[in-house]
């Protein structure tokens, strides 16, 4: 890789970043979840400090190929991919996490303009862009802590035919496909006629496959899963105890959405901020889904986004695949 051997075109300065997350929509978005029949909470609460150090650790699970498939995928196609975006590209990452992924595009652009990732969770965030920004001394990098499904401001600097969204991680999955449609729709208008989009969605697969990626041997996940009671449990004055409530991931095929699940292993009460809730042996709360899609489902619903595919890659046992789209 040649990290950081670009020339120095201008100072890169980290950004200033609004302070992190908002604080009353926690509770809220909690107290209204757990009230729900069936119970759920918004898997955007995974990512505390804690979180994303697990989900860190799951992407170096031996079950969880998403990661390193991804990856290979990007540093196989970078070139050509490069090549399609031309000269000076903005790159604005959704989600940017650890911005590990994203080193492979650096690597490989040529003379990027500016590197803008944006993440909610704002300390991993600043000090992920802090490391990312000494390793390319030449490079603009300016995070945006903000809930990237809520809209963020870009500085309108940027023409759309320069500018490159990156979405990896499949996390478009995280979303159901008419929310997933929706999403991808705001995010070209926001970026504009001619803007581009490369975005990682994990394929359809064999059940076990999809079920051990999302309860690891080693119980990561259940880990990260569980965190959210744990963060709940620190920051809102919850009562969860962690012993009595379990991991459960399952593939839906009807659906074609691995479920993740917490699941109470008694008849108990719990109180988040004195507010009880109150859970019968079995039941669960609902964190996440995570849609598979085929080459074609996928490229069907961004098409109805309005975005049209460029080209498309995918690993030789068709287990992930990398699309380059442009919208309008
Ligand atoms: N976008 C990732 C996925 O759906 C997010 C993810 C991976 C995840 N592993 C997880 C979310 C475990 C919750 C729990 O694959």
């Amino acid at each position: 890789m040649m990290r950081g051997t670009r020339p120095r075109r201008e100072p890169g300065p980290l950004a200033a970043a609004p302070p992190a997350e908002a604080d009353g929509r926690f509770l809220a978005d909690v107290v209204e979840g757990l009230g729900r029949r069936p119970k759920a909470l918004p898997s955007k609460y995974f990512y505390d400090k804690r979180g994303s150090e697990l989900f860190d650790r799951i992407c170096t699970l031996d079950e969880y190929y998403p990661t390193r498939t991804e990856t290979a995928l990007l540093h196989a196609h970078a070139a050509e991919i490069a090549g399609l975006c031309g000269r000076g590209t903005t790159l604005v990452e959704l989600g940017s996490g650890s911005s590990v992924k994203v080193r492979a595009l650096l690597d490989a652009l040529d003379e990027p303009a500016a590197y803008r990732p944006v993440d909610i969770s704002g300390e991993h965030l600043l000090l992920s862009a802090a490391r990312l920004a000494s390793d390319y001394p030449g490079l603009r990098v300016e995070p945006i802590v903000a809930d990237y499904v809520e809209g963020f401001a870009l500085p309108a600097d940027t023409p759309p035919e320069r500018t490159l969204a990156f979405f990896p991680g499949s996390t478009v999955g995280n979303f159901t496909p008419e929310e997933a449609q929706d999403f991808l729709q705001r995010l070209g208008r926001q970026i504009g006629a001619g803007g581009k989009l490369l975005i990682g969605v994990d394929l359809k697969k064999p059940r076990h496959v999809l079920e051990a990626a999302y309860d690891d041997a080693l119980g990561v996940t259940a880990a990260f899963n569980l965190n959210l009671l744990a963060r709940i449990n620190r920051e809102l004055d919850g009562t969860f105890d962690l012993d009595r409530f379990a991991h459960r991931a399952f593939y839906d095929a009807g659906k074609g959405r691995i479920e993740m699940h917490l699941e109470s292993l008694d008849d108990q009460t719990v109180t988040v901020a004195g507010v009880p809730f109150r859970f019968a042996r079995g039941e669960t709360i609902h964190t996440e889904v995570s849609y598979k899609y085929s080459v074609a489902g996928f490229q069907r619903l961004a098409n109805g986004a309005g975005w049209r595919c460029v080209r498309t890659w995918c690993d030789a046992e068709g287990l992930f695949s990398i699309h380059l789209l442009t919208f309008g």
